[in-house]
């Protein structure tokens, strides 16, 4: 997806957010449509957010239960996914722990695919939610410096953020602990790692990350030692510029990553990714079906 095409739907994310917030009618763009949450892997905050996306234009909605389905019986995720095509789906939003699986199926299947989160590899639509938010902040995604900060190497929302940013000129700054951060030799032209306190001086936009520890096979982490040193807290959030922002795509591991009562401060925008999350799939929605 190339910037014109990010900012489209940014567009159309801001003009559902209009027409919800005033109350007006939304357009039943996804009447008579059936839309099927697909998800190999938990979730929260994107299934049910495309669930409420796809509810309010107006389509029908799935909810596969993967531990409660067939797969249990040794369906493959194959037949599974050719199952939900004999159903009659118009769209498929599918999560799933390989990071290449969901690119594999986009030819093999005759129902519109959206990626729900890829392995570590890539979630385009928290992407497309946090850039929105951004640009609500600040009218623009072009020359911003925004600093991720945690567990970027097993982060499927850095990997799409960075390469997201990249496109508008902007700048990440990359924190955390050596073994949680890609090798500086493989880092994209806009991005650099930095020392977390000097990142939080530098930056427009601070996103802190879970600790993925379902993710960790190789090394055992000091949790009170990653919080003191790369946590937010009442000491570092004075480091923070007067008009920067906090943001997490969630969920939190409340007090590790960032402290409990700093979760609702006043530069937080964490709650309002969730809401952003709605306006913005349902524009992935319709661009989907266009
Ligand atoms: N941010 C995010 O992808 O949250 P969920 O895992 O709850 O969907």
């Amino acid at each position: 997806m190339d910037s014109q095409q990010i900012l489209s739907i940014l567009e159309r994310a801001s003009y559902f957010s209009q027409i919800l917030k005033q109350k007006k009618n939304i357009p039943k763009i996804l009447e008579g449509k059936i839309v099927a949450n697909l998800f190999f892997e938990h979730s929260t905050r994107t299934r049910f957010s495309f669930e409420v996306a796809a509810k309010r234009l107006g389509g029908d909605v799935l909810n596969f239960d993967a531990g409660n389905s067939s797969l249990a019986k040794g369906e493959t995720l194959y037949d599974t996914l050719k199952t939900f095509e004999s159903l009659g789906i118009d769209i498929g939003i599918i999560r799933h722990s390989d990071d290449l699986y969901i690119e594999s199926l986009k030819e093999k299947h005759g129902f519109n695919i959206i990626n729900a989160g890829a392995g570590k590899f890539e979630h385009p639509s928290q992407s497309l939610l946090d850039l929105f938010t951004i640009q609500e902040e600040f009218g623009t995604l072009e020359n911003l410096t925004v600093t991720i900060c945690g567990d970027v190497a097993n982060s499927r929302v850095a990997k799409s953020n960075i390469a997201a940013l990249q496109k508008f000129g902007s700048r990440v700054l990359l924190s955390g602990p050596e073994q949680l951060m890609p090798k500086a030799e493989n880092l994209e032209d806009n991005c650099e790692l930095s020392p977390i306190d000097d990142a939080i001086k530098r930056s427009d936009v601070v996103m802190f990350l879970r600790v993925q520890h379902e993710r960790h096979d190789l090394f055992e982490l000091n949790i009170d030692k990653y919080t003191n040193s790369y946590g937010l807290n009442d000491e570092r959030i004075k480091l923070l510029k007067e008009n920067a922002i906090i943001m997490h795509p969630g969920p939190f591991n409340r007090d590790v990553e960032i402290a409990s009562h700093l979760i609702e401060h006043k530069k937080s925008r964490i709650f309002k990714q969730k809401e952003n999350g709605v306006y913005t799939r349902m524009a992935i929605l319709e661009w989907i079906i266009s």
